[in-house]
C-alpha cells in the first residue's frame, strides 16, 4: 500500500504529481487553499486509478492549518510514504531597490516557512515509522539568480539548504530527502507572479518549449520509486531551450 501527500495540489506541478501517482494506484492526500479545485480534481484522480483521494484545505502560511492538515494525513495514512513540499509562489519582478516588503513576506512565508512548518509536522511520524520520503520542489532559481528575482531566488536557495540540512538531520533513520529543481514550467506560476495578467504570463513561455508540469511530476516519481537504499539527492530538470535561469533560446 502506497500513499502520498502533496501541498499545493490545486494546479500546476502539484496537480500533475497527484495525477501521476493516481495512475500508479496510490492513496492521495492533497492540500491547497482553493479546496474547491481539489474537490474537482479528485473526481479525475479516481478515474485515473487513485486508490483513494482525500482533500483538505491547507494554507502553508498558517501553523494551525499545517498542523491540522498533517494530522489528518497521518490519521488517514499512518504509514504515509511520501510528502511533497510543492506549494510555492513568486510575486512581481521588482528589484531589491523597488520591491514591496509585504510581497517579500508572502514569498518567504510560503516558500520557506511553509516548507519548515510542514517538515516539522511530518518528521516525528516519519521517524517513528523508520521510513518516509520528503520531496522538495526547488527550482533552478535555487542554483542561479536573476535581476528582479532576488527574493524568490533567495527562497529557493533556502529550500536547497533545508533539503541538505534535513538529510544530515535524518541520517540513519531510513527517511529519504530529495529535491526536484526545475527550470521554466508552464503552469499558473507566471499568472500568479503577474497578478492575473494572462497575456503577460503567456509571453514568458513564448517561442520555446517549456517543461510541462507532468515532466516535473515524472522526475518526482523517478526519485521516489528507487529501491530503499537509494536516495536521489537532487534532480535539476531544464527545458532543452533553457541553459540558465536567464538564457532561453526563443525562436520568435
Ligand atoms: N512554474 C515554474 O516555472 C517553476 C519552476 C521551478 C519551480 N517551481 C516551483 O514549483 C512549485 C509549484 O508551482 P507551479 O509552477 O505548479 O505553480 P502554480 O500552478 O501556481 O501552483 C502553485 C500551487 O501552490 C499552492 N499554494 C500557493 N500558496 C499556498 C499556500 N499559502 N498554502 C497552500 N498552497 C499554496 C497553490 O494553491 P492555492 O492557490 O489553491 O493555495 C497551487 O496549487 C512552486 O514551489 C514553484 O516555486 C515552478
Amino acid at each position: 500500500m502506497s500513499s502520498i501527500a502533496v501541498t499545493g495540489a490545486s494546479s500546476g506541478i502539484g496537480q500533475a504529481i497527484a495525477e501521476v501517482y493516481a495512475s500508479k494506484g496510490f492513496d492521495l492526500f492533497l492540500g491547497a487553499r482553493r479546496v474547491e479545485k481539489l474537490e474537482e480534481l479528485s473526481k479525475k484522480l479516481k478515474t485515473l486509478g487513485a486508490k483513494s483521494v482525500h482533500v483538505q484545505k491547507l494554507d502553508v502560511c498558517s501553523d494551525e492549518s499545517v498542523a491540522s492538515w498533517t494530522m489528518a494525513a497521518f490519521e488517514k495514512f499512518p504509514k504515509l510514504n511520501i510528502l511533497v513540499n510543492n506549494a510555492g509562489l513568486v510575486l512581481g519582478t521588482d528589484t531589491i531597490e523597488t520591491g514591496k516588503i509585504e510581497e517579500w513576506a508572502t514569498i518567504f512565508d510560503t516558500n520557506v516557512m511553509g516548507v519548515l512548518r510542514v517538515c516539522r509536522q511530518v518528521l516525528p511520524q516519519f521517524r517513528a515509522n523508520s521510513h518516509g520520503h520528503i520531496v522538495m520542489i526547488g527550482s533552478i532559481s535555487g542554483h542561479h539568480v536573476y535581476e528582479g528575482g532576488g527574493p524568490y531566488c533567495a527562497t529557493k536557495h533556502s529550500v536547497k539548504a533545508l533539503a541538505q540540512t534535513l538529510r544530515l538531520e535524518v541520517h540513519g533513520t531510513g527517511i529519504r530527502v530529495s529535491s526536484v529543481d526545475p527550470g521554466m514550467v508552464e503552469t499558473e506560476f507566471s499568472e500568479v507572479r503577474f497578478r492575473g495578467d494572462t497575456d503577460r504570463a503567456a509571453q514568458v513561455y513564448k517561442g520555446f518549449t517549456p517543461l510541462s508540469a507532468v515532466d516535473v511530476a515524472e522526475a518526482v516519481e523517478f526519485a521516489t520509486s528507487r529501491r530503499p537504499h537509494i536516495n536521489v539527492d537532487e534532480i535539476i530538470i531544464m527545458p532543452t531551450d533553457q541553459s540558465s535561469v536567464s538564457k532561453v533560446n526563443r525562436k520568435s
